[in-house]
């Protein structure tokens, strides 16, 4: 979604801003824009498109010079994707430029009144108003120096000025915010804030950063300030001072980041997605590392921030979680009823949010989130808490809202997921939810047997991925034959049914192909009237307990003329005389059969679309992180 770079310092803004825009391509945009300020000069180049094609050849042709600046990736909410509407956006002055990401929900009403105060707007968006609605303040401030907050010894003029300026906007915003002001009367200093849309500080030496997403700085520093709501930061290149709108004091701790530039890289590979969903077999050892406990045949976490007693009187668990952590939270349901025998329930995290359903005393949120950010993932969290109970989290990235809100939780350590289709996050977070359901079940019924035969089953995966990966080039094929389809369904039964869904997902994130994921037995009651020769379905069917039913719920497909894809267990040969293609996966237990099926089903996904020319690691209208509700 939206991204944020700021920069001040010794050096040249523009390519250090231009740097940081492509680093944050990856979170899905439709324009991108940057406003340099030059001493007193306020330069503003914006336009709609890819960065290369945009952003980059404007600059190009009209370069910018000076030593602080502003830059945004826009992923468009309130006016449709035009240079118009793309940030910075500047104040009624024209001597105040803003980028915004997030969305000001009472925007038409604060616009109706500058309106009618004589503001003149040029484009469709909530953040030109926060930007006329700031310089508004600046200018009350600048006429009338001794306005309350400043000391009457204090000048317009101090960079305090516009600090309070916009702090006095805030105040009147209702929505969210992480934004980022520059001034032309204070060419060294850049005002952040944030409210419920992520921001940081990138400490260097001589030189202060402000992104929205580590990634964008990881290049130049490594010391960062995650901002928390309500924090507003003025940073220069010498300093940085944080306020908060709620608090007398704001809470600021410095971190590291815990990887380095060269981790956002594609290395040798075509995309970051190929990339990611290669480095399956280490992010799933990555997931393993140190919390395989055989001795006491159960899994060790060490940031639960429960004691044993605590996680033994938990009643249910409800798991909250969007898109592909989503499906993964299907999974987690399975795992931990199985496993644990504690009733789980599985709720989009919108729907947990509005729709007030009643949670015992004794239960438990769990998050799911790659990102540590979707705003409807951190807005359960916080429904969770508000309602006086624990939550808990599964995030990969370290140090995300959601890791720092949560209770307590458990770390994928996958490292940064780059292409906007997640995949090695998603092998992760099921990973971990095996080794939760382990540990979970071993405080009730679960036999150590029992759990030492799923943690050599785990112990096992890293290298039954690397099997499967070394037949890409049969999927390659594979996909090649079915990339015309327009039409897909991807079938299967109990663990295999969120990853159907998955599967779907997969396909229609990144090549536009409508695809179905379906219960395999819930199909006769409904899709399968859409069954033809045109239509194929991937079918998973491993040799579990459901393998004989499933088989019958294929034959209804191959009836139909239905052409079949199966992902079935190795060794099967059964399948080979009823579908059209097989994918074979070593065998591992019924519970793990999801973390292994997920790898072909993104190799498919991704080669198809390659075969259709789409923009794989960058898929229209989608954004990676989901910052706005
Ligand atoms: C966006 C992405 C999806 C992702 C979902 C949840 O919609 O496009 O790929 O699954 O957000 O993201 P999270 O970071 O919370 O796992």
């Amino acid at each position: 979604m939206c991204g944020i770079i700021g920069y001040v310092g010794k050096k040249s803004a523009s390519p250090i801003l231009l740097e940081g825009l492509r680093r944050l391509e990856y979170r899905g945009y439709d324009s991108a824009g940057v406003a340099v300020l030059d001493n007193a000069n306020l330069v503003v180049r914006k336009k709609i498109g890819k960065i290369d094609e945009g952003i980059a050849r404007l600059l190009k042709a009209q370069p910018v010079t000076g030593k602080l600046g502003i830059a945004h990736t826009r992923w468009a909410t309130h006016g449709v994707p035009a240079d118009k509407n793309s940030h910075p956006h500047l104040d009624q002055s024209g001597e105040i430029a803003v980028v915004h990401n997030g969305v000001i929900e009472n925007y038409d009403k604060l616009k109706q009144r500058l309106l009618a105060t004589g503001h003149k707007f040029k484009s469709d968006t909530d953040t030109e108003v926060l930007a006329h609605l700031i310089g508004e303040h600046y200018a009350k401030r600048k006429s009338n120096p001794l306005t309350p907050a400043l000391s009457p010894s204090d000048e317009a003029r101090e960079p305090d000025a516009l600090t309070q300026a916009v702090s006095d906007a805030l105040r009147e915003v209702i929505g969210t915010y992480g934004l980022a002001v520059i001034c032309t009367d204070f060419p060294d200093t850049i005002i952040g804030a944030r409210r419920g849309s992520p921001l940081i500080i990138g400490i260097g030496k001589g030189e202060h950063f402000l992104a929205s997403d580590a990634n964008a700085i990881v290049a130049h520093t490594k010391k960062v300030v995650y901002l928390n709501d309500y924090d507003v930061a003025t940073i220069t290149p010498e300093n940085f001072e944080v306020s908060n709108l709620g608090a007398d004091t704001a809470n600021v701790q410095i971190s590291n980041l815990e990887f380095s530039h060269e981790d956002v890289g594609r290395g040798k590979f075509a995309h970051f997605m190929l990339k990611e969903i290669f480095e399956q077999s280490q992010t799933v050892q990555n997931a393993l590392r140190g919390r395989l406990d055989f001795e006491g045949a159960t899994a060790k976490f060490g940031g639960l921030n429960m004691t044993a007693a605590e996680l033994r009187g938990i009643d249910r668990i409800v798991i909250a979680a969007s898109g592909t952590s989503w499906h993964a939270a299907l999974v987690g349901e399975y795992l931990i009823e199985e496993l644990a025998q504690l009733p789980v329930e599985v709720e989009f995290a919108h729907e947990f949010c509005y729709r007030n359903c009643p949670l015992e005393k004794n239960t438990v949120l769990l998050v799911l989130s790659q990102s540590g950010e979707t705003a409807d993932t951190l807005a359960a969290l916080r429904e969770a808490k508000r309602r006086g109970h624990r939550a808990l989290a599964i995030v990969n990235v370290v140090g995300s809202t959601i890791a720092r809100e949560s209770d307590g939780g458990i770390y994928m350590h996958a490292g940064p997921e780059i292409g906007v289709a997640s995949t090695k996050a998603f092998t992760s977070t099921l990973t971990v939810l095996s080794l939760l359901a382990i540990h979970l079940g071993r405080m009730r019924n679960l036999s150590a047997k029992r759990a030492l035969e799923v943690l050599h089953g785990l112990e096992a995966l890293p290298e039954q991925i690397e099997k499967i990966l070394a037949q890409n080039e049969s999927f390659k094929k594979l996909a090649k034959k079915y990339a015309k389809a327009n039409d897909f369904f991807f079938l299967g039964r109990g663990y295999s049914f969120p990853i159907a869904l998955e599967g779907a997902l997969k396909l229609k994130e990144i090549s536009y192909i409508h695809a179905e994921g379906y219960s395999a037995a819930e199909m006769k009651h409904g899709p399968i009237a859409l069954i033809d020769k045109k239509t194929p379905t991937v079918f998973l069917v491993p040799q579990d307990a459901m393998y004989d039913r499933t088989m019958a719920n294929l034959a209804m497909i191959r009836a139909r003329q239905g052409p079949i894809i199966a992902i079935a267990t190795e060794g099967d040969k059964q399948i080979k005389k009823v579908a059209n293609d097989v994918i074979y996966l070593p065998k591992t237990l019924e519970v793990l059969n999801p973390i292994l099926a997920s790898v072909p089903l993104q190799l498919f996904a991704y080669h198809i679309a390659v075969a259709r020319g789409c923009d794989v690691d960058k898929p229209r209208n989608l954004a990676k992180s989901v910052t706005v509700q």
